[in-house]
């Protein structure tokens, strides 16, 4: 099968969702790994899987708004399907959003809109909340607030650590990626009016797998 959707995938560390997208690709081929750190232990996987990698460097630039917009004029001229981020630290440029309506995503470790931003496994067992989870959702303006397309959640234990807490929402983070991702390589789901926009068969395969859709 020609898998002619093409995601442009960024990183700034570890990444394991990345391997994740890359290893589960049924629907979408990853064109590039575009990275605002020359040191994230995530580049790795260009080499391991054949994927070319854009690598930016803060120092070559100015300041923050030129190092921004590098990133994303780049990532623009791409002709990429979907930009997927993934444990991404910059927030995306405003005009690079307005541009890209529908096609910027990101995966959160938290059952947004409850603990958007950082840190999210520490608050959650500081609040000794009883379930906790992870979340992909469209890219907005705001920090990790744009429309949320599905999540998956887990029980907290007790007496659990931040580093066993944080293992075992990222295992959710790998199943629900790819999912994602592969559905709206199929056009499965969509953005329309700012609203997410499901197939029917995907309620069902959603259901199957744990995976929880809201409603808009
Ligand atoms: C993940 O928890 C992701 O949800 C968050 O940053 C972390 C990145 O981990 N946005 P990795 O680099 O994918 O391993």
């Amino acid at each position: 099968m020609v898998k002619d959707f093409k995601v442009l995938a960024f990183i700034s560390g570890r990444g394991s969702n990345l391997k994740s997208l890359l290893d589960n690709s049924r629907n979408y081929k990853i064109i590039g790994i575009v990275s605002d750190n020359p040191d994230a232990p995530g580049l790795q996987y260009g080499e391991t899987y054949g994927v070319p990698v854009h690598i930016f460097s803060r120092k070559n630039y100015s300041n923050r708004v030129e190092f921004k917009r590098a990133i994303f004029d780049f990532a623009g001229g791409k002709g990429a399907d979907l930009f997927a981020l993934a444990g991404f630290m910059q927030i995306v440029s405003s005009d690079f959003i307005e541009l890209q309506v529908g096609k910027i995503i990101n995966v959160h470790p938290s059952l947004l809109p409850k603990y958007p931003g950082l840190d999210t496994h520490r608050q959650v067992l500081a609040a000794k909340e009883k379930e906790h989870g992870c979340t992909v959702h469209f890219v907005d303006a705001g920090v990790d607030t744009g429309p949320i397309i599905a999540q998956m959640k887990l029980e907290c234990r007790a007496g659990e650590t931040e580093e066993q807490l944080s293992a075992r929402v990222l295992e959710l983070e790998h199943q629900l990626y790819p999912w994602v991702v592969n559905s709206i390589a199929q056009g499965r789901i969509v953005l329309k009016d700012n609203c997410v926009v499901y197939a029917a068969d995907i309620l069902n395969q959603a259901n199957q797998r744990g995976i929880l859709i809201p409603r808009c």
